[in-house]
């Protein structure tokens, strides 16, 4: 599902120029700091589990050392890994996108990217003259399903043969600051355009190669302790399992509430120390996805509303304009006071493996408050990272890049556990805490989509039935005493005649 919130576009659009300079005044009085629970960590280890290590790997033939920084990008304009498709090997960069389906390249010139698949170059490309077309938040393309050979230089080391879409027209799709010509859809099969039949990337991936159906992720963003960076970290997209120096202490597991997206359950949200206190079903209307191919952390409107009022509520920073929550607006400090310690963590609580438990991920400010641009040397300006959204929780980029995110598709979980980025001084930006009790919330917070019970369609439209069948019963009984009437006062049309029948 991607939906990328490009730097430069904020920039371009006339009322996201910098429109105010605040200098945060240190005043001790109002600025507070958010308690920290205690945490019995002992415990916690014992729960959280393992997941697959190198040494596990009994087909021996997964790499992860190769796989380490093999991402490019960031959060605004996506993250992209290199593959060489087709004989002889064409190389493209492609975004990784866990919010879709489809195995998607650029297949005819586009003036926003620098190159194309060209498949009548390729000896092993097989047209299936199917036309496909994907709609995602942001953009749109229409193409040609086919097949052809495909290596990713630092990934599983066989060449694969995968679904293509050839995309040949595109609207928002490809925009000029990417640097990638193709989509990597992560997500289930159910998502996959035109239908589940065209199979997933990494279905392939797992099917031919042998590698453990599960993936990892480390998003690294940018530097940010010295401001701006000219210098994106990159990440690394691990296939086939877990690399352990990527992140440190224990991974924590939700469950996939259902296998469409990547779609968890989340139970409770808090600003600081402060729980929004809004009926868990909010959170999760009408899903939560963990999506790597969406920028921000995309909160259900009242959600989204809460937490900007807690934050304001909580902190020093109660005079800032409205245009900055909703985006509209940068605001920009002076170097030398950084606006972090002025904001809260902002926690999200997940399902545990355990129902009867919940851990929470925390974000710092540092990853939500984004260092976007320097307008003088002096000033430096950030955009707030979390914004509404019509169609569920996205947890987005912003998130994912404090966290090693772990996509368990063989034991249907998602595991978090803090990320080990280079940079920001090797300080994490982080925190996982858990195990809590999830008495205080409903025993089922998600809404799970109807995709495989045509049951439920049936019963459904059944309903329907009796609903027309008992409507058509009221008329036929209004109508009867109309026709008895008409018939005893001839040549009175039916219209009067019900009056005449009420006022007799
Ligand atoms: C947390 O632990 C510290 C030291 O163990 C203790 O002083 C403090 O009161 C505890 N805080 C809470 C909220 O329990
Ligand atoms: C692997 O691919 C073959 C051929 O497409 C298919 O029949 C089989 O079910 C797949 N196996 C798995 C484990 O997906
Ligand atoms: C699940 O969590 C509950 C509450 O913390 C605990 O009492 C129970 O033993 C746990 N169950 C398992 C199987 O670990």
């Amino acid at each position: 599902m991607i939906l990328l919130q490009s730097v430069c576009l904020l920039l371009l659009v006339g009322p996201c120029i910098p429109q105010f300079v605040f200098p945060l005044r240190r005043s001790k009085e109002k600025f507070r700091i958010p308690v920290e629970l205690n945490v019995t960590t002992s415990k916690a280890e014992g729960v959280a589990l393992d997941g697959l290590s190198l040494a596990s790997d009994p087909a021996g033939q997964v790499n992860f050392f190769t796989m380490v920084n093999n991402l490019e990008g960031d959060a605004s304009n996506g993250y992209y890994i290199e593959m060489s498709i087709g004989s002889p090997a064409q190389m493209l960069n492609i975004l990784v996108d866990t919010g879709s389906s489809n195995f998607a390249v650029a297949g005819a010139p586009n003036p926003d990217i620098t190159n194309y698949y060209n498949s009548k170059l390729s000896t092993t490309y097989q047209s299936s003259g199917i036309k496909v077309s994907v709609q995602y938040t942001q953009g749109s393309w229409v193409g040609e399903l086919g097949k052809d050979i495909i290596t990713i230089p630092k990934g599983p080391t066989k060449p694969m043969t995968i679904n293509i879409a050839i995309i040949l027209e595109s609207e928002d799709f490809f925009l000029p600051e990417v640097a990638w010509q193709g989509i990597l859809g992560l997500a289930y099969k159910v998502l996959a355009k035109p239908d589940s039949s065209v199979e997933p990337f990494f279905d392939s991936l797992v099917n031919q190669t042998g590698i453990p159906n599960i993936f990892s992720l480390q998003m690294c963003g940018a530097e940010t302790t010295s401001s701006i960076s000219t210098d994106p970290l990159g990440g690394s997209l691990i296939m086939g399992g877990i690399e352990p120096t990527l992140y440190t202490g224990a991974v924590w597991y939700t469950p996939i509430k259902e296998q469409w997206y990547y779609q968890v359950e989340v139970l409770k949200l808090e600003v600081g120390d402060q729980n929004l206190n809004l009926d868990c079903r909010e959170y999760n209307t009408d899903k939560a996805i963990v999506d790597s191919g969406t920028t921000l952390l995309r909160l259900p409107g009242n959600v989204f509303n809460a937490v900007v009022d807690t934050i304001i509520r909580t902190s020093l920073i109660s005079q800032f304009p409205a245009g900055f929550w909703t985006g509209d607006k940068l605001a920009c400090w002076e170097k030398q006071s950084m606006p972090w310690d002025y904001f809260p963590k902002i926690s999200i609580y997940l399902r545990d493996m355990n129902v009867s438990q919940s851990f929470r991920i925390s974000i710092l400010p540092q990853l939500y408050i984004q260092v976007v641009t320097e307008i003088q040397p002096s000033l430096t300006c950030y955009r707030f990272g979390i914004s509404p959204s019509a169609s569920g929780m996205v947890i987005g980029a912003t998130v994912m890049e404090g966290f090693y995110v772990i996509f368990d598709r063989a034991q249907e979980r998602v595991g978090f556990a803090v990320s080990t980025c280079p940079g920001n001084g090797g300080t994490p930006q982080s925190e996982i805490a858990g195990p809590f009790v999830t008495s205080d919330v409903s025993g089922n917070c998600a809404t799970v989509p109807m995709l495989r019970e045509p049951l439920l369609w049936f019963i459904s439209y059944a309903l329907m039935g009796v609903c027309a069948f008992i409507l058509l019963i009221l008329i036929i009984v209004l109508l009867v005493p109309c026709h008895k009437c008409c018939r005893g006062s001839d040549g009175v049309n039916d219209k009067s005649s019900l009056i005449q029948n009420r006022f007799k």
